[in-house]
């Protein structure tokens, strides 16, 4: 089996995998309750929650499973992109556990680790398809050709997706983080209610600094009483103008390339207007679209481990590059 850590953000969580991709325990502790006073993710209070929940998520992991370390085969770990205090908190662990066992370690790249949340089993995808990652720390368009990898067609040049939900959460009174409840409110309101803008920036990226600032300028227009009453038809027409803006790079990139298949994941491959626009693409399971381990032992089944004792060494890294 593959244990695997992930520590990338603002979850602690860790998971046991076997090397078909069954998973055999998921667990993941959010942080968010520590986070939402503060609007967003504090990197050092990150650092430090994960280093009191990762002992407590190993233990459950392993209860879940009915497994030991025994059992474990090779340790998988994110190194990045990510928060560095928060990654070093998860890598060091791993080295550790694996060091301890004599055990090879697995580098994992978390972007790579969304894309495998598609490889698990029961309903496993097979590449090629040109992959949507939206989350809150990334937009992107990427071109996946086998399982070791992807390449990059799109990026977004200024917000990442769940940023722009987290952002107009917020503006519209919400929690943090915003989107799923945003997703909701939106249900009752009228899509078509603002005619909020799409930008259309050239080639295959994203942009959505414009659209939260004509959501705050709408906002700013209502008086209290009419915001209570209009907050459902901003969630909505604000949701549709995300959700468009990434269905039709989507659709235009895969013609661009080809490609006979589009997939959807991260976290906001949780949106239910996204997974409605897309009917035919491939989903990442709703459980498995937020961060988790699950898939970061996934996409180490396709990643070359380093041998024991060579890993010490390994670094973390906080962006793509
Ligand atoms: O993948 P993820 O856990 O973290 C990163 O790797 O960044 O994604 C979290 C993001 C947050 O911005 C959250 O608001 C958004 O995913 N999200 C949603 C929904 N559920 C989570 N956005 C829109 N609709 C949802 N149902
Ligand atoms: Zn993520």
């Amino acid at each position: 089996m593959i244990l695997a850590l992930e520590t990338s953000c603002d979850e602690t969580a860790a998971a046991l995998v076997t090397e078909y991709g069954e998973v055999r325990a998921n667990v993941v502790a959010s942080q968010a309750d520590l986070h939402a006073r503060y609007g967003g993710v504090v990197p050092e209070v990150a650092s430090r929650r994960h280093l009191e929940l990762l002992l407590p998520v190993l233990r459950e992991v392993q209860a879940e499973a009915n497994a030991t370390l025994d059992d474990v085969d090779r340790v998988a770990v994110t190194t990045g992109p990510g928060l560095i205090g928060a990654l070093l908190v998860g890598l060091s662990a791993a080295k550790a556990l694996a060091w301890a066992r004599r055990l090879p370690l697995v580098p994992v790249d978390h972007l790579h680790g969304h894309v495998a949340s598609l490889y698990l089993q029961p309903h496993a995808v097979e590449p090629p398809f040109l992959c949507l990652l939206a989350s809150g720390g990334h937009s992107l368009l990427l071109d996946v050709r086998d399982h070791a990898g992807y390449g990059r067609v799109g990026t977004t040049l200024d917000d990442a997706a769940g940023e722009a939900f987290d952002k107009g959460a917020r503006l519209l009174g919400l929690g943090y983080p915003g989107g799923a409840e945003l997703d909701r409110l939106a249900r009752d309101g009228d899509p078509e209610a603002y005619p909020f803008p799409v930008a259309r920036v050239p080639g295959f990226d994203f942009s959505f600094s414009g659209l939260k600032t004509a959501l705050l300028y709408a906002v700013r227009d209502l008086s209290a009483d009419e915001l209570e009453r209009r907050r459902a038809d901003l969630a909505a027409s604000y949701q549709r103008a995300i959700v468009r803006a990434l269905v039709e790079r989507t659709e235009a990139a895969a013609e661009h390339l080809g490609a006979d298949r589009i997939a959807v994941v991260g976290g906001v491959a949780a949106n239910s207007e996204l997974r409605a626009a897309l009917p035919d693409a491939a989903k990442a399971p709703l459980a498995l679209c937020t961060d988790n381990a699950a898939m970061i032992a996934s996409a180490a089944r396709y990643t070359e481990p380093v041998p024991y004792p060579g890993y010490l060494a390994v670094d973390a890294y906080a962006s793509a590059g």
